[in-house]
C-alpha cells in the first residue's frame, strides 16, 4: 500500500481526486473548525487529540510501507520543502505527503516550567503549556535509526509554537536501538558520521533555509538550527511578550527508566504505545550560548495515552520556526524581526 501518496501540484488543485487515485485507504479528514486558531489552548488540544486518537493503529499491526522513490526526490525540492517554515497551521497543507519521519507515536503532553528556575526566558519559556509530542524516526529500517522529536504547545487564541530536535545518533554498529538513548536538541551539528541521507537531508535544509523569502532577520540561521525566539515572544495565554529573552539551544534529555535494550529488534513504536498517562518524558534543559552548561528549566509529562495512527503521520503538522537567533545576545531584539514576530 502506499501511505504516502504522490500528491505535487495537480494534487493540491484536486485533492479529491488524488485521495481516491492515490490512497484509497487513506482517511479524507474534514477540516478544521472554522475559527479553530481563535479556541483555547485547551479547546484545540481537544480537537487535535480526537482526530489523533481516533483509529489509532494495534501494536501488533503497524504499517511499515516506505514512500516511493518518486514521492522522496519532492526532498531535493526547494518549494515543497520551504512549506515547513511557510504554513502556519496545525495540519499539513492538503494534500502534501510527509516523507521523512513518516512513522511516529503521538502523546499529549504539559510542558511544566520549574517554579524556582532563574526564570530568565520568557514565553513559553516561562508558561510552559500543554499540547503534543509526536516521536519519530527519520527512516524505518534496520539500518538507520534516527530518533527525533516534534513538540507543540498549543497557545489560547494564536497559531501553536513548535520545536523540532533530533538525538544525535552515530553510526556505530551496532545501532543503539533505544529511542531514549540520548538528549533531543534544536542544533545538531552536522556529523561526519552521520548517513548519506541525513548529510543530504541537511544540505537540503540549507538550501531551503537560504531560499526563503525575506531578508536575514526573518531566516534561520541555518539549516542545523531550529530558533527559539518565536517561542520567546508568547505565553501559553496569548499574550505578546514584549521584550522577548529566547535561549540558543533546548534539549529534551529523557527520563533513564523510558530507555531498553539498544539491540532490541522490536518496532520503536510499540515500546513508545506503552508509555502511560503522567509519565516524566524528558527533563527540559537550555543554553545561551552553545559554550554554557545546560541549565534545566523544567519537564514533560504525558497528560494521556500515546498513540500511533494516521493522522498523527500524516496530517498534523508542526511548523518550522523562521526567526533566528538575536545574535546581540539575550537583550531587545532588532525592531524589525520584533515586528515580523507581532504579526505571526
Ligand atoms: C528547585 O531547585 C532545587 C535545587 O536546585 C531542586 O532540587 C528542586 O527539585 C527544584 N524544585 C522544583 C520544583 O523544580
Ligand atoms: C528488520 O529485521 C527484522 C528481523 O531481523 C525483520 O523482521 C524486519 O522486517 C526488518 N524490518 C525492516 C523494516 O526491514
Ligand atoms: C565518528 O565515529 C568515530 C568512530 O566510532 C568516533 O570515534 C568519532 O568520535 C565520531 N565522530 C563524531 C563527530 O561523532
Ligand atoms: C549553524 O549555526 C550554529 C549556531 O550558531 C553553529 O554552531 C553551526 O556551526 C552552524 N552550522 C553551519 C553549517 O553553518
Ligand atoms: C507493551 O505492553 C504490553 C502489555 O503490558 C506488553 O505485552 C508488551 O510486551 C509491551 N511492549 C513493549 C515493546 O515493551
Amino acid at each position: 500500500m502506499d501511505r504516502s501518496g504522490d500528491c505535487g501540484a495537480f494534487c493540491r488543485r484536486t485533492a479529491l481526486f488524488c485521495l481516491v487515485i492515490f490512497s484509497r485507504t487513506v482517511l479524507s479528514y474534514d477540516p478544521l473548525p472554522d475559527g479553530y486558531q481563535s479556541l483555547s489552548a485547551k479547546d484545540k488540544l481537544s480537537v487535535l487529540w480526537g482526530r489523533i486518537s481516533e483509529q489509532a493503529y494495534d501494536a501488533q499491526n503497524l504499517p511499515t510501507a516506505s514512500a516511493p522513490p518518486a514521492s522522496m526526490s519532492k526532498l531535493a525540492s526547494v518549494d515543497f520543502m520551504s512549506q515547513v517554515f511557510l504554513h502556519i497551521a496545525d495540519e499539513m497543507p492538503v494534500g502534501r505527503p510527509k516523507l521523512p519521519h513518516a512513522y511516529g507515536v503521538t502523546c499529549k503532553i504539559q510542558l511544566v516550567i520549574s517554579p524556582n528556575t532563574t526564570r530568565k526566558y520568557t514565553g513559553v519559556f516561562r508558561s510552559g503549556g500543554v499540547g503534543v509530542i509526536r516521536l519519530s524516526l527519520g527512516a524505518l529500517n534496520n539500518q538507520s535509526f534516527n530518533p527525533g522529536l516534534g513538540l507543540k504547545i498549543l497557545i489560547d487564541g494564536k497559531p501553536s509554537e513548535n520545536f523540532h530536535c533530533l538525538s544525535p545518533n552515530s553510526q556505530a554498529e551496532p545501532l543503539d536501538r533505544n529511542f531514549f538513548a540520548g538528549p533531543f536538541r534544536s542544533i545538531v551539528p552536522p556529523n561526519p558520521n552521520h548517513s548519506a541521507a541525513a548529510l543530504a537531508g541537511q544540505r537540503i535544509s540549507q538550501k531551503t533555509v537560504e531560499a526563503l523569502p525575506g531578508t536575514d532577520s526573518e531566516k534561520p540561521d541555518n539549516g542545523s538550527v531550529m530558533g527559539l525566539f518565536e517561542q520567546a515572544s508568547v505565553t501559553s495565554d496569548g499574550k505578546t511578550v514584549e521584550k522577548p529573552i529566547a535561549p540558543l539551544l533546548i534539549s529534551f534529555n529523557p527520563n533513564p527508566a523510558l530507555g531498553y535494550d539498544p539491540r532490541d529488534q522490536q518496532d520503536f513504536r510499540a515500546h513508545l504505545m506503552n508509555i502511560t498517562e503522567g509519565t516524566l518524558m524528558f527533563k527540559v534543559a537550555v543554553k545561551t550560548y552553545l559554550s554554557d552548561g545546560e541549565v534545566e528549566i523544567g519537564a514533560l509529562y504525558t497528560r494521556g495515552p500515546c498513540v500511533a495512527s494516521e493522522y498523527q503521520d500524516q496530517k498534523l503538522f508542526f511548523q518550522h520556526t523562521r526567526l533566528p537567533w538575536r545574535k546581540t545576545g539575550n537583550d531587545l531584539p532588532r525592531s524589525d524581526s520584533f515586528s515580523h514576530v507581532m504579526a505571526l
